[in-house]
């Protein structure tokens, strides 16, 4: 490829930036995985995403060039490296690679080809409306795509919640992941619900809709009968291996409704039911079995068709255009009781593709409305199932609910949502045992439990919320999520000793706090509670306060403390976590109506677009 043209002395510096940025840009979208790869839950892999889509769309070509009328000379840099360079009569050039490196920048060449902008950081800043309604939106959440991140194993089709395997290859619940589910739909559905009304689709309500498969060896029977409680159901008794069709219902075929929900009744383990979707793109045939296993605790796992040949098991090829895989449906209700079944199809296709055993890091499947398209609903075994399936765009609320109930459901004696699974940080300088809580955890949960509480008029919510309380009041030492730094008390996100005092996490709790605080009741009891969580928050926006200034570096932010606790070197935040400082610091800002916040988040943007404290 031959290098662009220019008359203009005032393009040279763009032009050689293009050249040397298209030459790398390669290796920069590699490491940016990497990156999103340690984060905690805070960020939102969505912008990351559409920030790779930007910078993917230049990576074309390896060019190689260099600033017409200089030539090249020698360099050396930061203690006699040496250096290529390009010199003309006013000035030297040297290759974005090492500015970036050095300055901590990022280089995007327009969309044209022919412009050059050279940043400081990749992420954007965005500020929260200064009108925030502890029910309502939660901050930018409904931005939010929980269950394709790709640390999300699957959503549970025992619990509906997202599972985790960041830290553990064992699907584990992890508290902080499962609010932000739970936030990201009901801000979704507070959006949505001002315009649009979801559209739905109702099949299986006339008896000649439900298919009988009948193969060598199996029947299936269909009873159709009306209900006392339910209304039309149909029992059914089918062969339960999941090479039988059972009696199923062919689903719409309009990609738009991807969430099916029905209510049923198994009669025992051998019941199961599976969804027949087939992907647009190369007409490959998913089935989704749900079935009464435990799997090994793998959440979602690929069926092997197995047969027996003899007396060997062997295993059968796999036909070609299909793959089939289970979801662990174990019920919360015993066997012979109606339950509601509520599944997002799209989200369970995407999962179970990305669940391969030995899955590398970019195999993560994901998939958006138009990808997938459902064919049928098929059950086995002995079960009865009301006559009405619906087919819906969306399940906010459900989501949301699930949420809101596994947390009001799992909290343990303190009052807290355990991390089942070991944390280190710093090098395993900061080690946390399973089994530690997180001021994160506890602020988010409390964010959903008091919206679940005004939403669903239900105190099971109120009453989990504030039992959430107690673990700010214990140390971190014993269990608890409350340190003290020089005297000011701080909520921390990993309670280790000595103290982490991570930013992000602390003024997430602050914001669970509020949202308590926000509360009211006409229990004098309850009312003591909300009254504790005030004061709670008061202690941390004090602590806030005269702590802030410590994370400021004049030119970024810092991450934690871990540069006083441990005396290493400071853990600076990278601009995608700057911009998540940035972001909740308005939002406490705009809650306190306090100048000092507001004018430090304001520098705080400033630095995303180069700006620096000034030299003494
Ligand atoms: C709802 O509709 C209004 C007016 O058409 C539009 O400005 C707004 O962005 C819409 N909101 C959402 C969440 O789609
Ligand atoms: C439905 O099937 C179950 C189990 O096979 C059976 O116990 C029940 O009596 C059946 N109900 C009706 C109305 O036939
Ligand atoms: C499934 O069916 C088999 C054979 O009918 C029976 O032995 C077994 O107990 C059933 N399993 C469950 C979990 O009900
Ligand atoms: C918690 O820690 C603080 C100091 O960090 C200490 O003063 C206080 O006594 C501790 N509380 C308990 C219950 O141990």
């Amino acid at each position: 490829m031959k290098c662009w043209r220019w008359r203009s002395n005032r393009h040279r510096i763009y032009l050689f930036t293009a050249c040397a940025v298209l030459f790398l840009l390669s290796k920069y979208i590699s490491s940016e995985k990497e990156r999103v790869d340690e984060e905690d839950e805070e960020l939102n892999p969505v912008a990351l995403q559409e920030e790779e889509k930007v910078f993917s769309a230049t990576a074309e070509s390896k060019i190689e060039c260099e600033p017409p009328g200089s030539i090249e000379s020698k360099c050396t840099a930061d203690n006699g490296k040496p250096m290529r360079c390009w010199k003309d009569e006013e000035d030297v050039y040297f290759p974005v690679s090492y500015l970036k490196k050095r300055f901590d920048m990022t280089g995007r060449v327009g969309k044209d080809g022919s412009t050059f902008e050279l940043f400081t950081s990749y992420a954007k800043m965005r500020t929260p409306d200064a009108n925030y309604d502890p029910l309502g939106v939660f901050g930018h959440f409904s931005t939010y795509s929980v269950e394709t991140r790709d640390r999300v194993r699957c959503i549970s089709a025992k619990t509906n919640v997202p599972m985790s395997t960041q830290w553990d290859p064992v699907p584990y619940y992890y508290p902080i992941q499962i609010a932000q589910y739970g936030l990201q739909h009901y801000s979704r559905m507070k959006l949505e619900s001002l315009n649009k009304t979801d559209s739905e689709v109702i099949l299986g309500v006339k008896s000649n809709e439900w298919k009988g498969a009948a193969g060598m060896h199996e029947t299936t029977e269909r009873l159709f009968f009306n209900d006392e409680e339910k209304g039309k159901v149909v029992n059914i008794s089918a062969g339960y291996s999941l090479a039988n069709a059972g009696a199923y219902v062919y689903l719409d075929k309009s990609t738009d409704l991807h969430v099916v929900s029905f209510d049923w009744k198994p009669y025992d383990g051998n019941a199961s039911f599976t969804v027949l979707a087939k992907m647009k793109q190369d007409d490959l045939l998913v089935l989704i079995n749900y079935v009464f296993s435990e799997g090994n605790g793998k959440c979602v796992w690929q069926e092997e068709e197995k047969s027996f040949d003899d007396e060997f098991i062997v295993q059968k090829p796999k036909k070609d255009g299909q793959v089939s895989y289970s979801y662990s449906y174990i019920g919360s209700k015993p066997f012979g009781e109606w339950s509601t079944v509520t599944r997002d199809i799209l989200v369970d296709v995407a999962r179970a593709l990305s669940s391969g055993e030995n899955r590398k890091k970019d195999d993560n499947v994901v998939l958006h409305p138009g990808d997938v398209r459902l064919v049928s609903l098929g059950f086995r075994g002995q079960l009865a199932v009301k006559q009405q399936i619906f087919q819906r765009e969306e399940q906010h609320l459900h989501a949301f609910k699930s949420a809101a109930d596994w947390l009001a459901e799992n909290q343990d004696v303190k009052g807290g949502w355990a991390v089942p699974v070991e944390r280190s940080i710093a090098d395993r300088k900061l080690v946390l045992p399973p089994g530690w809580h997180s001021a994160m955890a506890q602020g988010h949960g409390i964010s959903v439990l008091t919206r679940a509480f005004k939403h669903f008029d239900d105190e099971k919510y109120l009453n989990s919320a504030l039992k959430a309380l107690e673990l700010f009041k214990t140390n971190a030492s014993d269990g608890g999520v409350r340190a003290e730094f020089f005297g000011n008390v701080w909520y921390e996100e990993y309670p280790t000793t000595p103290g982490s005092f991570v930013l992000n996490g602390f003024l997430y709790s602050l914001i669970g706090l509020y949202d308590l605080s926000k509360l009211e009741s006409l229990n004098s009891e309850h009312n003591s509670k909300i009254q504790e969580a005030k004061e709670l928050y008061s202690t941390g926006i004090q602590s806030l306060k005269q702590l802030l200034p410590l994370y400021d570096t004049g030119s970024g932010t810092i991450y934690d403390l871990r540069h006083v606790a441990l005396g290493s070197a400071p853990n600076l935040a990278r601009w995608d976590y700057h911009a998540v400082h940035v972001y909740l610091l308005k939002w406490i800002a705009n809650l306190e109506k306090d100048d000092f916040l507001s004018k430090t988040a304001d520098r705080w943007i400033g630095y995303a677009y180069g700006k620096r404290a000034k030299h003494n």
